[in-house]
């Protein structure tokens, strides 16, 4: 084995090598430890803030079971964790922020391999982002998702089940005691949603990708296999220390082909789109919005599963969770077999045997949940680089529709107006909202799936189309055209939709327009300023340098990698 980075600091004969090793010596550490074994750190992303992550102290206390059975140092580090409910303006305006912290901390620290603790939406992208452009040999460990809920004998969804019933409260389907008695029955458990929403998607991608070992998506969080997961990840990550495997090796344009296969198969948020490409931005995989459509598009829905079908994470554990669809798309030879994952097989020799205990739940491909599942990418004189729509949670009536905008320029806007009565709008206009993208908002919230008007929903509608520079909840579902590029705070076109144009959505012919004339378009061009600037601190820095959707929205400056050297000491 060569000699380990770790080394660089703890393995020194010299003043330094004293000052590395004593002051980690004051947590008991004994001399044996700094004699040249791999060290690893535990990337943790704990916090009592970000509750989908509460119980990561106690899987990175098995994570470091295995590290030490297998001859390894675990030393743990806290990196900034992103509470997606809680955090403002919205937890995506600190992804590259989180990342930068994980990346700093991976290359500054004396660590040969990591183990990354990811949950909670923003949590997975942001860690998988900073150790890429590190390069260790890494290993993913998922949280899992919380146990199902349960409100008056039904499943209860994260996220899907909040907006169905604020929806039946807004048309009087609901009273507001049965609402908030709701609350508790959602969330009962510890783990992140238990939707296919993001943070189950992402954790899915993990495993696509290669970089967790199989299984790890779906054993729900408090399920005795998590911590056998967890403790094996961390035998494992010795392994890959001694066998120099490092993230590059992992995440190759194979690996992501099968993300976003795996992607389309179970139906997941549309965030892995703009996840993935940032991903692939740092590793240095070519990677474009088209290839999600080209890669994804036509492949079916096989998972029955919240927002688009009716089952939850738990019941995909049950049924055999990712490796039977990864299995279903190798046999139907649309997997990319010899990906490498990190426990050194290829994906395909981890899932070619993987059994299913539930069709219900995981369809086969020949008989698939849904057809076309894939995210669609839109182009056309609104969204010039690129919007997305995900037809397996729209309304088929829908996919194919031309009206009336009705626009609101800002999230209050939209507030302000959307519950009045007089409001001039019916079930066959198209909601647009402009300034919600990563400049905009700022940060690309999930505010793109409209609440629809109340008038609308007491009528019995249940979908409009909607479109938006905005991200939506991996948990929400409709006819939402997502992401359009350049967004409006950037002078893309979405600015200069106005209330009464035109809107012709064809998701089949892949085609979303404007019909205004380009005459009239470049008029109110003309008229348009970029909003002001924000005054200081981060928020500043990420409207200067953050990228369009279709790019992954990383910043300009952190696309790329630099590998794990330092060429300074600290002292
Ligand atoms: Fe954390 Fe959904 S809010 S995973």
């Amino acid at each position: 084995m060569k000699k380990l980075r770790s080394q660089e600091w703890f393995g020194r004969k010299d003043r330094d090598g004293f000052l590395y090793r004593s002051w980690m010596k004051n947590q008991g550490y004994p001399a044996d430890l700094f004699d040249g074994r791999p060290v690893i750190g535990i990337c943790n992303t704990f916090s009592e803030l970000t509750p989908c992550n509460s119980h990561f102290r106690e899987i990175a206390d098995w994570v470091k079971r295995g590290v030490w059975e297998a001859g390894g140092f675990p030393l743990e580090f806290p990196v900034m964790s992103l509470g997606e409910t809680i955090l403002r303006p919205t937890a995506m305006m600190f992804r590259n922020l989180a990342s930068m912290d994980v990346e700093e901390c991976i290359r500054g620290y004396p660590m040969d391999g990591v183990v990354l603790l990811m949950g909670c939406d923003k949590t997975t992208p942001s860690l998988l982002m900073g150790a890429a452009s590190c390069g260790l040999p890494t290993i993913g460990v998922s949280g899992g998702p919380m146990l199902s809920g349960k409100f008056q004998g039904h499943d209860l969804g994260s996220g899907t089940g909040l907006w169905q019933m604020s929806e039946k409260v807004r048309s009087g389907q609901m009273n507001e005691q049965e609402f908030f008695e709701a609350e508790s029955c959602m969330h009962r458990s510890k783990g992140h949603c238990m939707t296919m929403g993001t943070a189950s998607t992402m954790a899915c991608m993990v495993e696509a990708l290669g970089m967790s070992l199989p299984g790890n998506a779906a054993i729900p969080a408090v399920d005795a296999r998590r911590y056998t997961l967890a403790q094996l990840s961390g035998r494992r990550i010795v392994q890959m220390v001694r066998d120099d495997l490092g993230i590059g090796r992992i995440l190759t344009r194979e690996a992501f082909f099968n993300a976003i296969r795996a992607n389309a198969a179970i139906g997941g948020s549309t965030n892995a789109v703009i996840h993935l490409i940032a991903l692939a931005g740092r590793i240095g995989v070519p990677l474009a919005l088209d290839d999600m459509d080209r890669i994804g598009s036509h492949l079916p829905c096989l998972v029955d599963l919240q927002p688009s079908g009716t089952h939850l994470m738990e019941d995909f554990f049950y049924a055999g969770g990712l490796p039977v669809v990864l299995r279903e798309l190798g046999e139907a030879g649309v997997l990319d077999r010899g990906a490498l994952t990190v426990n050194g097989q290829s994906i395909w020799t981890n899932v070619a045997e993987a059994p299913c205990w539930n069709r219900e739940v995981i369809r086969k491909f020949a008989d698939p949940f849904k057809p076309n599942a894939g995210i669609a990418v839109l182009r056309g004189n609104l969204a010039p680089d690129g919007a997305i729509i995900k037809p397996s949670a729209a309304s088929a009536h829908l996919l194919r529709h031309r009206g009336r905008a009705v626009v609101f320029s800002s999230i209050e806007d939209f507030r302000e107006r959307i519950n009045h009565e007089s409001l001039d709008i019916d079930e066959t206009c198209v909601m647009v909202l402009q300034n919600c993208g990563p400049r905009g908002y700022p940060g690309m919230a999930e505010v793109g799936n409209m609440p629809l008007p109340p008038k609308m929903l007491r009528k019995g509608v249940t979908d409009m189309v909607r479109v938006s520079d905005a991200r939506m909840s991996g948990t929400a579902y409709g006819t939402v055209v997502l992401h359009a590029s350049p967004e409006a705070a950037a002078g893309g076109p979405l600015a200069f939709a106005r209330t009464g144009d035109i809107i012709s959505l064809d998701v089949p012919n892949r085609s979303l327009r404007l019909e205004v004339d380009d005459a009239t378009l470049a008029a109110r061009k003309a008229q348009w300023s970029p909003p002001p600037l924000p005054k200081r601190g981060y928020k500043r820095l990420y409207v200067q340098h953050v990228l369009q959707a279709d790019k992954g929205a990383d910043m300009d400056f952190l696309a790329g990698r630099s590998g794990a050297a330092v060429d300074r000491d600290t002292h």
